[in-house]
């Protein structure tokens, strides 16, 4: 493969790297199943674990409120809301779980949710219907699909008189697509129907300004795409919700960020959220947005021209953003990904939705092109396709 512009990315890229610590040789095109914290961040977090630790009761006690007031307010800036709207939490699992034990459902109620979201989300939700007597409906989202109307007509597919909630993905998470948030939240509201958004891959990849979005409910993690440390959801509730938020424990203490309580907790990951805000605002969102939009499309170009199959929705940023997803050849995914591993030293996420197999292809700021050229060549030598001229 000859060299194209999209190569000539990949000094600043290289030098990206060096912010992490990762290990030479390895091809990590997995940032979306689990994101890493370059230098900066992990310094900001080693420097609160040692604070916390001179005198931990101390800190909890007299200075935590303060410490975290301050990220909240910097988390809060950067997704466009006010403080008081955010609980941090360990992962957007938690988050979920906590608006799933609170969200007043009665018997006979629906909540609406797709076939693209992510599998403990349908877990949690169907056990927070059944618990109440409710119905877990789960619309059929197909592919492929060109139109944003349409598909944000097919999430409301599955919707009736009875519809009490519905819970969408802004990124979803094997198909990669950027949702129409905007219109999915106003049609709710036109509705009647209250909305969570799952953000967990949105954060860094789209803008998120979440006010604007005029949801009920925002859950996310800041490990993704933001590099902060492992262990930083969030949960983000509309003013009209918090009075309905219910301790997650049990335990009380007199605010609805009870909801998120689970006991002690490690405030150092959260207190390193705000480093790593500063840190990808660095790196220039707009510039972030458009190398890694610009890396995800070659990999989505380079790997259709391997297999020979179509990709499921436009070539447009509107549609994708720092993912690629390919359908491959049917095959035994857990086996590739391991062998990618094993024999490339490559990480890569190979999954299946409904049936069909996939390679999704996830570029950060230290991203290379010629990374996404050795997972090509990789899958070649694994027996998928052929590569054309
Ligand atoms: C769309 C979506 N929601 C929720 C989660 C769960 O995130 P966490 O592991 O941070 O709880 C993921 C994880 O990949 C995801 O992709």
């Amino acid at each position: 493969m000859s060299a194209c512009p999209v190569h000539d990315g990949d000094v600043q890229a290289a030098r990206w790297r060096k912010q992490w610590l990762l290990e030479e040789g390895v091809a990590y095109l997995n940032h979306g199943s689990v994101g890493l914290s370059p230098r900066p961040v992990l310094d900001a977090w080693t420097g609160w674990i040692r604070r916390i630790d001179r005198q931990r009761l101390g800190f909890i006690r007299r200075e935590a409120n303060a410490a975290l007031g301050e990220a909240y307010l910097r988390l809060g800036s950067f997704l466009g809301t006010s403080a008081d709207r955010l609980a941090f939490t360990t992962s957007t699992t938690m988050a979920m779980l906590s608006v799933a034990r609170s969200f007043p459902l009665e018997p006979g109620d629906e909540v609406l949710i797709n076939d693209h979201e992510y599998w403990s989300v349908i877990e949690i939700w169907q056990r927070a219907c059944n618990e109440a007597g409710a119905k877990l409906v789960v619309a059929s989202i197909p592919v492929p699909v060109n139109d944003q109307d349409t598909l944000a007509d097919t999430v409301f597919a599955g919707a009736s008189e009875r519809t009490k909630l519905v819970i969408f993905s802004h990124v979803t998470y094997r198909t990669s697509m950027v949702m129409p948030a905007e219109v999915i939240c106003r049609r709710a509201h036109e509705a009647g129907i209250a909305v969570l958004v799952d953000g967990a891959h949105a954060l860094v990849q789209c803008p998120v300004d979440i006010d604007s979005l005029e949801c009920d409910f925002y859950v996310a993690s800041c490990h993704k795409w933001l590099c902060a440390p492992a262990g930083t959801g969030f949960l983000w509730v509309h003013p009209r919700m918090q009075t309905v938020m219910k301790p997650l424990t049990g335990a009380r203490r007199g605010t609805w960020r009870d909801a998120a309580f689970t006991g002690t907790e490690d405030h150092s990951r959260y207190l390193a959220v705000p480093a790593a805000i500063d840190f990808i605002e660095s790196a220039g969102l707009d510039d972030f947005r458009r190398r890694s939009h610009e890396l995800a499309r070659y990999a989505r170009e380079r790997i259709t021209r391997l297999t020979g199959i179509e990709p499921w929705y436009e070539d447009s940023s509107q549609w994708y953003a720092s993912m690629a997803a390919c359908e491959l050849p049917l095959l035994d995914e857990r086996a590739l990904q391991d062998a990618l591993w094993k024999d490339f030293t490559i990480e890569a996420y190979i999954n299946r939705w409904n049936g069909r197999s996939l390679v999704r292809v996830s570029c950060h700021l230290y991203t290379q092109a010629a990374e996404i050229d050795r997972l090509v060549d990789a899958l070649v030598k694994s027996g998928i396709g052929r590569p054309r001229a």
